[in-house]
């Protein structure tokens, strides 16, 4: 296949995939986190500063096991069903909000 449309396909594919994110956080996620802001939970960006893939996944199947394995004293997140599509695309579009350090302007500015 042509590099080019090769490359448009993943774009378009991780488009759709952090578009069905957003929709599963506004479905059954919003009314405890936010992306940035702390709310009733931590906020997406500080999940994704210290979680793995693996971890924001059990965590939504299983919070009663798995937030004592985090370090949380009590549960207070309620288990959800997801199909395995929602399951990732919520998990991508919660990576997404990971803080981005950009070391090269630091860098930069330093030399300055
Ligand atoms: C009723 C409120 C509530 C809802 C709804 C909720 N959460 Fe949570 N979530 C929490 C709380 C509170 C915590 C902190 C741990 C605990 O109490 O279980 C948490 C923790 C988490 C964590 C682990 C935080 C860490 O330390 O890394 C993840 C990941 C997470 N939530 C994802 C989700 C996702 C994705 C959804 C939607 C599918 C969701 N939560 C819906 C309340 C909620």
């Amino acid at each position: 296949m042509n590099k080019k449309i090769a490359l448009i396909m993943v774009i378009i594919t991780s488009m759709a995939l952090a578009q069905n994110g957003k929709q599963v956080f506004e479905t059954y996620c919003w009314g405890c986190h936010h992306q940035t802001a702390v709310a009733f939970g931590p906020s997406f960006s500080q999940i994704a500063s210290k979680r793995s893939i693996e971890e924001i996944e059990a965590m939504i199947t299983d919070p009663a096991t798995i937030s004592t394995i985090l370090g949380y004293k009590r549960n207070a997140m309620p288990a959800f069903q997801l199909t395995s599509q929602e399951l990732e695309a919520i998990t991508a579009y919660i990576l997404s909000f990971k803080p981005k350090i950009d070391t090269k302007q630091t860098i930069e500015k330093k030399a300055q």
